[in-house]
């Protein structure tokens, strides 16, 4: 596991986007596992930049969203289709038939699950996993307490979860209780899992993810068994970590 220690937001975003378009040059139809929150938005804005300015192509790109909250419809403004194409997918030249989200409003979440399990499959895997990280240490919608072996399903999100969301919605009543996630396992088979962090409240999560023992009570823990993994932080996100790491 690499772990970076970056001065700020916008070098770690950076640090991200040099990782994401290596492999999208090297490999021009490769998969991208790709996250939502606002962690990832410099990255994305990075990746954007890139497509403008160098031509940096995805037109071969496969990707595969985490996660989606369960009753909302694509077209609504928190839903995290909608977060895709807003901050990332409009602005570059992805073919939209590559990108897949799980779908909110599936009427058969089990079988919907499956199908995605499936599309994954069918795509050859995950190249490249990015991930952020909940302030109690959940990755995707991997709340605590998930499975470590655990696939694309259904899951109850937690109070401090809903709570941590409510700022996008108008009130805390308004965000979803359930959502559709990867598995651990699903998201442990990317052949590589790249983890950002940024801002004090995550200081905490991260200690726990990078020092503490693996527990499905910190489901971010579990990282530390990928062969190929790189968590970058910034400097806030560091601040409880012990050990060295490089910058
Ligand atoms: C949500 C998402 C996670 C994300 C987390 C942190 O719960 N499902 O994938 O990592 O929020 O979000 P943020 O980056 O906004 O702190």
């Amino acid at each position: 596991m690499l772990v970076l220690v970056k001065e700020d937001y916008d070098d770690m975003s950076k640090e991200a986007a040099k990782i994401v378009a290596a492999l999208v040059r090297r490999k021009p139809d490769c998969v991208l596992g790709l996250a939502t929150g606002s962690t990832p938005l410099g990255l994305y804005k990075e990746l954007i930049r890139l497509h403008k300015e160098e031509g940096l192509d995805f037109s071969k790109v496969t990707t595969f969203n985490l996660d989606e909250y369960v009753g909302l419809p694509p077209e609504h403004d928190q839903s995290y289709h909608y977060f895709m194409w807003e901050n990332l997918f409009k602005h570059i030249n992805i073919d939209p038939s590559r990108v897949h989200i799980p779908h909110g409003m599936a009427d058969d979440v089990e079988e919907h699950c499956r199908w995605y399990e499936e599309r994954i499959k069918k795509a050859g895997g995950i190249d490249l996993q990015v991930l952020g990280i909940g302030a109690n240490g959940h990755i995707a919608f991997n709340e605590p307490g998930s499975s470590l072996g655990s696939r694309t399903r259904i899951k109850t999100l937690t109070e401090k979860t809903r709570q941590d969301n409510a700022r996008f919605f108008k009130s805390i009543d308004e965000v979803p209780k359930y959502a559709i996630t990867m598995g651990i396992g699903t998201i442990m088979e990317a052949r590589q899992l790249l983890l950002l962090a940024s801002g004090k409240n995550k200081a905490h999560a991260i200690k726990i993810t990078v020092e503490g023992p693996i527990t499905a009570m910190v489901p971010a823990t579990i990282v530390q068994m990928h062969p190929k993994a790189t968590i970058i932080v910034d400097k806030e996100a560091a601040a409880e970590l012990t050990g060295k790491y490089e910058g």
